[in-house]
């Protein structure tokens, strides 16, 4: 039983939606099919391997500086609970509509087509650029591990951050490469390596907290949550967009300080979303995909607000180091073992999150080709190794150039906000489908909806509100620029534009 009609015109087919069956069809369409291999444990292994990584190994230093001090713990705390109240409408959706594309193809299936699209190019923002972030940062901890054997990039190749002028990062440019290699022989391999990083990354994460503990001075602790100070005047876009909207005196510290801190590290949680993408290639998705995000979330939140209780127990928040806090503040309580030691798993645990978050924006990418809203030639899956090969490639070599260029920090905020906005479509999504296909089966059901959805969406605006309004000027432009796009080509090359015409009379 449908209780809608999916080919309706309303407004122009910007709303037409395409079925859930119409969605796992396209899945078994051949040459245009992905293999079912991944467990519910090889989604938890992968979404451990992509949320933890720059978030925690290098963001929290600058932000318990900046911007909370100790009490940068409460800012994991605080988004935690908006990933947690995001992830619990995402698992609805994932064992609702098990195919490739995360929020794109459930806002497909819920709230029409143009919402979609416009999910899917806001998906990009996230994967592709966190990809790119991420590759940088790597890139970042391999350097310093090979001055600590002697050898030296070239400032010229060490990226724009370090070179005067010109620079390109040869490192993260060839790390992105070879992991579109690895991504383009397929799934298996990946999970294999996969699981091997994660299982090096965590055990340096558990390193941090348990040695660390043990060099825990009390004093550093006081004040747990900094007084706030007035940032300096004429800070202007910096400022979070709901200090500017609301008049504020743009501050830093305090309690607004813990907010702008978890609209920050919110980047250390990116990624539980990702392994939704991956439902396509999950053996069993309606019991697996819930298991894998909620657990995986789980997992990390514990680990990151003890990794920063330590971290700030270590040494004075002021002091903390902004490149490789965690290492750094074992060299500085005198342990430098133990720091070669992080700087290494850091360096081996930051490629899985380039990797996944890869994997997931070329998954992305194919299911918006498969609808045709992007060409169609991008959607051809390998004939031996069943991947899709051509926008993989496409991907791997836009993200590796994009990488080569690009300077850490600006970025991150935006991939949060893209990030951000696609919870939001996605809790209301939940609501919208509840009500318009309340007769699918739903293995998980998100608890007390409309409640949990409602809150999912004032928790990610609120983080969004926490961003610079810079941040906000860029999201409005990638957004005018998604518009253009879909309207120029998308509109009229949708397989459901072809659909409608059909049956039009
Ligand atoms: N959560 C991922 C990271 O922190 C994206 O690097």
């Amino acid at each position: 039983m449908t209780t809608q009609d999916p080919n309706r015109r309303s407004a122009g087919g910007f709303f037409r939606t395409k079925t859930i069956e119409q969605s796992i069809q396209d899945t078994e369409e051949p040459d245009h099919a992905l293999s079912r291999s991944l467990s519910a444990l090889d989604l938890t292994v992968f979404g451990v391997g992509v949320i933890i990584g720059t978030g925690i190994f290098v963001l929290t230093g600058a932000v318990a500086k900046e911007n909370a001090g100790p009490a940068t713990a409460l800012a994991f705390v605080a988004a935690g609970v908006v990933c947690a109240l995001a992830a619990l409408c995402y698992a609805e959706f994932a064992s609702t509509v098990p195919v490739a594309g995360s929020a794109y193809t459930f806002s497909y299936a819920s709230l029409g087509e143009l919402p979609a699209w416009i999910i899917g190019w806001d998906l990009m923002l996230e994967m592709a650029l966190g990809t790119a972030v991420v590759a940088v940062g790597w890139s970042g901890y391999v350097r310093a591990l090979m001055e600590n054997i002697g050898w030296h990039m070239p400032d010229a190749l060490s990226g724009p951050d370090a070179a005067d002028g010109f620079g390109f990062d040869l490192l993260a440019f060839l790390l992105v490469l070879a992991l579109t290699a690895i991504l383009v022989l397929g799934m298996k391999l990946s999970a294999r390596i996969t699981a091997l990083v994660v299982a090096t990354k965590v055990t340096v994460v558990l390193i941090v907290i348990i040695a660390g503990s043990f060099f825990i001075d009390g004093a550093n602790y006081d004040p747990f949550i900094p007084e706030a100070q007035g940032t300096i005047a004429g800070a202007g876009l910096d400022s979070p967009l709901i200090q500017l909207m609301f008049g504020y005196e743009p501050t830093t510290f305090g309690v607004q300080g813990i907010f702008t801190a978890a609209a920050v590290v919110f980047f250390a949680f990116i990624g539980f979303d990702v392994v939704a993408t991956a439902a396509e290639e999950t053996r069993n998705p309606q019991r697996d995909m819930p298991r894998g995000i909620l657990g995986s979330l789980l997992i990390c939140t514990v680990l990151y607000v003890a990794v920063s209780i330590v971290v700030t127990g270590m040494q004075k928040y002021t002091e903390l180091s902004v490149d490789a806090p965690l290492a750094d503040a074992f060299k500085e309580t005198g342990h430098p073992f133990y720091a070669g030691v992080i700087s290494f798993g850091a360096a081996v645990g930051l490629t899985t999150v380039c990797m996944i978050l890869l994997l997931g924006q070329t998954r992305v990418f194919f299911a918006m080709s498969r609808d045709g809203l992007l060409p169609r030639f991008f959607s051809r899956t390998h004939p031996h190794y069943a991947t899709p090969y051509r926008s993989t490639v496409l991907l791997g070599v836009l993200v590796a150039i994009i990488a080569g260029f690009t300077s850490i920090s600006e970025l991150a905020a935006l991939v949060n906000i893209g990030t951000l906005f696609a919870f939001v479509v996605v809790a209301i999504g939940v609501i919208i489908l509840r009500r318009t296909r309340p007769d699918l089966h739903r293995s998980f059901r998100t608890p007390w909806v409309p409640l949990v959805p409602i809150a999912s969406v004032a928790a990610s605006l609120w983080l969004m509100l926490n961003l610079s309004g810079e941040t906000w000027l860029r999201f409005g432009i990638w957004m005018v620029l998604g518009f253009a796009i879909y309207f120029l080509y998308g509109r009229s090359h949708s397989r459901m534009s072809a659909t409608t015409d059909r049956l039009e009379p």
